[in-house]
């Protein structure tokens, strides 16, 4: 089960092709880190579904394929979401995209409007192609958003 009162327990899950959306994973855990959260990042196609509930906090990565689609190798993390049931569990979303395509970070949209419904979304990040060192500060942001959420559980729960 996730922790209560203690180090937060964070997974980073994520699908990149290039490299773009690894880069912002990696600086997510560096920031997650210095926040002294407990940080898996784990490719998605290595991710063990079973295990999402292990997580005070998920944060997936991901790329936007086609015209503002998910990438076929983040379908099953977007339907075991769906099929969770646990609404308290907190997530966020953060991808790359290129807005030379008409609908920027797609993949971040499509995966926003579902877990708002089915989980406790905290954030979302859209970062244009390769993270640049004036992302780090949303990263961040972003980190403490997601932390901030899981603090505000123990307090209402
Ligand atoms: C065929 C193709 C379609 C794409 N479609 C979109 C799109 O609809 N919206 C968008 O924002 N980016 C789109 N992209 C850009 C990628 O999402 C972007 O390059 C991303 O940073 C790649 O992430 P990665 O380096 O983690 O693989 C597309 C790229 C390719 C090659």
């Amino acid at each position: 089960m996730a922790s209560t009162n203690c180090k937060k327990k964070l997974a980073i899950v994520y699908a990149s092709v290039t490299g773009n959306t690894e880069a912002v994973a990696h600086i997510l855990e560096e920031s997650a880190k210095s926040a002294a959260a407990d940080t898996t990042v784990w490719r998605v196609e290595d991710f063990p579904l079973a295990e999402l509930s292990r997580y005070d906090a998920v944060l997936i990565g991901t790329y936007t394929w086609g015209s503002g689609e998910i990438p076929k190798e983040m379908r099953d993390l977007f339907e075991a979401f769906e099929n969770l049931q646990r609404k308290e569990l907190v997530t966020a979303v953060f991808g790359t995209g290129d807005s030379f395509f008409a609908e920027f970070c797609g993949a971040v949209n499509r995966f926003r409007d579902m877990l708002y419904v089915h989980t406790s979304l905290a954030a979302t990040l859209k970062i244009e192609l390769m993270p640049q060192d004036e992302d780090r500060g949303k990263c961040e942001k972003f980190v403490s958003l997601v932390l901030r959420k899981t603090e505000d559980k123990v307090v209402t729960n």
